[in-house]
């Protein structure tokens, strides 16, 4: 068989979906395997076992990064790295990320078949915690991979419940002693649903995004005064939870009010002691503000903070703002982006080129190393949900995509 002809076994693929989704299945037809959690432990573990049965050698990072490292004939030279993550959102969907740590599983096992010998060598990836939701941020470990981000801030970040990142990471067996740091990468490509409505909406199977938008987060708390509701008059009252309610709407009016394109969103909020018949006098929330304009999203942080303060201050609750977290927007290799589109081409799947607004540890791998994705369709353009899907014939399409990038890529010199 010629090597243009080679297709990925989309059944196998299918099947290897399934089996993921059975850990961490949720009632509503969903998965839910937060970072680092058991679940993550027990996804993992079947990841590092079909890893061996392709003979990879494996490697797992000080922050839980698992590679599997395929040889090439000239095996010097720098491997064409792929993968995604296998953690999820909360109550999240089967195909965020675990698509494309078994597309590119499905691409070495295709190879493997066909004893296919490749110049460079391939790696695969599963990144640690790239949802950022139990731990944030997101994509923690491909950002200290890429010398991004800090290994002991990494390690001390702690979840709603105070446990430590780094503790969680060696109690479910996966803190490696690999030093977490890139080394020089040919090419990096990443799978993924779409998770937005453009290529169902334009009738496409693939996308080619050109980049990622930045992502910016933020944690906010407020301090109001606690009182039995009954007997406290309304006025005088330091409710933080209707600080919090007033700054919640300035985050959703910031887009409309900055113009420019950018969206801005509060996902998250704690509130204390949440009694009923208790002014509320302890509020978290978040704030996770994107553009492809990073100065738009920068200026956008300075009014909403300006106007945080002011709030704070009519409403007598003190404010404490971290700013947790930023990654700049991502332009992705220009060449790399022309190549998923024409392999998309060659094999007849109708594609276009588009922009990501959901982050992707592709996003920091940027940073060092020449980038791109391949999108398939997210159905009804709906992600971060139980309900999510993608058809089985999308993921094949995605990667037999991702297969002929990474031979082409492979057989460079
Ligand atoms: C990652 O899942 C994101 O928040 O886009
Ligand atoms: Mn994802
Ligand atoms: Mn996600």
């Amino acid at each position: 068989m010629k090597l243009e002809d080679l297709r990925v076994d989309g059944t196998r693929l299918r099947q290897s979906l399934e089996q993921m989704a059975k850990i961490g299945a949720t009632a509503g037809g969903g998965v839910q395997r937060l970072a680092l959690s058991d679940e993550d432990r027990e996804a993992r573990d079947l990841f590092v076992s079909w890893l061996k049965e392709l003979d990879l050698t494996v490697t797992v990072d000080q922050m839980g990064n698992i590679f599997g490292r395929r040889p090439g004939t000239r095996d010097e030279l720098a491997p064409i790295t792929s993968g995604s993550h296998v953690d999820s959102q909360p109550k999240g969907g089967r195909f965020d990320g675990i698509l494309g740590v078994l597309s590119m599983l499905e691409v070495m096992r295709t190879l493997h078949d066909h004893k296919v010998q490749t110049e460079r060598p391939i790696v695969i990836v599963d990144w640690t915690n790239e949802e950022g939701s139990r731990f944030a941020p997101a994509m923690v470990s491909s950002g200290v991979w890429a010398g991004a981000l800090e290994l002991d801030w990494a390690y001390g970040r702690t979840d709603i419940n105070g446990k430590r990142q780094g503790d969680e990471l060696e109690r479910i067996g996966y803190q490696g002693d690999v030093p977490c740091k890139h080394s020089p990468v040919h090419a990096y490509y990443e799978v993924h649903i779409e998770q937005g409505p453009v290529l169902e909406r334009e009738h496409k199977t693939i996308g080619a995004p050109k980049g990622i938008l930045c992502l910016h987060w933020y944690d906010i708390y407020l301090e109001g005064e606690a009182n039995q509701v009954g007997p406290t008059p309304m006025e005088g009252r330091h409710d933080a939870l209707c600080a919090a309610a007033e700054m919640v709407l300035a985050v959703n009016e910031l887009p409309a009010k900055m113009g420019g394109n950018m969206v801005a969103t509060v996902g998250e909020i704690q509130n204390e002691p949440n009694s009923r018949n208790i002014i509320p006098d302890k509020v978290h929330f978040t704030v996770d503000i994107r553009s492809w304009d990073d100065d738009l999203a920068l200026r956008s942080w300075d009014d909403l903070k300006q106007g945080f303060e002011t709030i704070a201050k009519r409403r007598g609750c003190p404010i404490r703002i971290e700013e947790t977290w930023r990654v700049q927007h991502s332009p992705f290799d220009e060449r790399l982006v022309q190549r998923v589109m024409d392999n998309a081409e060659a094999i007849g799947y109708p594609a276009l080129r588009m922009v990501s607004g959901a982050g992707h540890d592709a996003s920091y791998a940027n940073q060092v190393c020449p980038t791109c994705m391949i999108f398939v369709p997210s159905v009804g353009g709906r992600s971060h949900v139980e309900v999510e899907e993608t058809s089985w014939e999308d993921c094949e399409a995605g990667a037999n995509v991702l297969l002929h990038c990474v031979l082409q890529s492979a057989a460079e010199s």
